[in-house]
């Protein structure tokens, strides 16, 4: 049996990387997906292959306004959701240390990956307990617990801020039977880490700190979302799952 039949699905950050990844696994899983982000271009394929059973719809996380339309389309396009995959977020290029990171680099980081983000749980709550509850699972980072090899306080500490709001949110609804989990991802290939993977000294000096010597690919968290959104993980909320190839479990590397 698929192991989402039967549910409705937002994935915000949809049309790239990790998003696009479990839009695809989602709908491979039964579910009725839709992929939210500010640029679908990617998803065009999905609706000829998915027919009714996806939705592309853009949206700003980071406005209010914006966020509302996506999830009063989602109620009266499908009357139910069971699982949000929050998903959509940036890791701009001068995002670095805290004397040189731009106030208005800080602002747009914490606007998108951490308010953005607290906006789509504030309007999909509703539906999920009209659908007798669901799953949320909020992409925060392996730098929610370590610093970073190479600083980017405004992408750290908004990372940081996910893991402290879903265990609140997890703790206020888990009578409800809405469940609220943080995915960690370690260092993952997506158009993300780009920039930096681009630039050699940077790309190693990530590369030396994970035990399994490789960077993951969007497959592989997508898989562990697909764990956390359905009722294989039904005991679990509040918690924070990392898929991190060992970086935050290493002290040393082996050879
Ligand atoms: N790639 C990594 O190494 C890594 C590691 C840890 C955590 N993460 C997190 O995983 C999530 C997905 O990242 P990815 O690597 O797949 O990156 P990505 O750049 O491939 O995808 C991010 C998506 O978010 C969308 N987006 C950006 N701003 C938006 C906005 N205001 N409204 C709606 N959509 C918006 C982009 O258009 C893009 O499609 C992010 O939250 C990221 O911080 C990534």
């Amino acid at each position: 049996m698929a192991r989402l039949q039967d549910k409705v699905a937002v994935i915000t950050g949809g049309g790239s990387g990790i998003g696009l990844s479990s839009v695809k696994l989602f709908l491979e899983e039964g579910a009725t997906v839709v992929a939210a982000d500010l640029n679908l271009d990617n998803t065009d394929e999905l609706s000829s292959t998915y027919g009714d059973k996806f939705a592309a719809i853009k949206v700003d996380v980071s406005n209010s306004e914006s966020v509302k339309e996506l999830f009063d389309e989602v109620d009266s396009k499908f009357n139910s959701l069971n699982v949000l995959f929050n998903c959509a977020g940036i890791f701009p290029a001068d995002d670095g240390g805290v004397l040189d990171t731009p106030e208005t680099t800080w602002d747009r980081v914490q606007d998108i990956n951490l308010k953005g983000l607290w906006l789509c749980c504030k309007h999909a709550v509703p539906l999920m307990l009209k659908s007798n509850g669901g799953s949320i699972v909020n992409v925060a980072s392996f730098v929610s617990f370590v610093g970073a090899a190479t600083a980017q306080v405004a992408y750290t500490a908004s990372k940081g801020g996910v893991l402290a709001l879903s265990r609140e949110i997890a703790v206020e609804y888990a009578r409800k039977n809405i469940r609220v989990n943080s995915l960690c991802p370690g260092p993952i290939q997506t158009p993300l880490l780009e920039e930096l993977l681009s630039d050699e000294k940077r790309r190693e000096r990530r590369l030396v700190h994970i035990p399994m010597g490789r960077f993951g690919k969007a497959e592989e968290i997508a898989k562990a979302a697909l764990f956390l959104a359905s009722d294989d993980s039904s005991f679990v909320t509040g918690a924070s799952l990392l898929v991190d190839g060992g970086i935050t479990a290493a002290y040393v590397t082996p050879e």
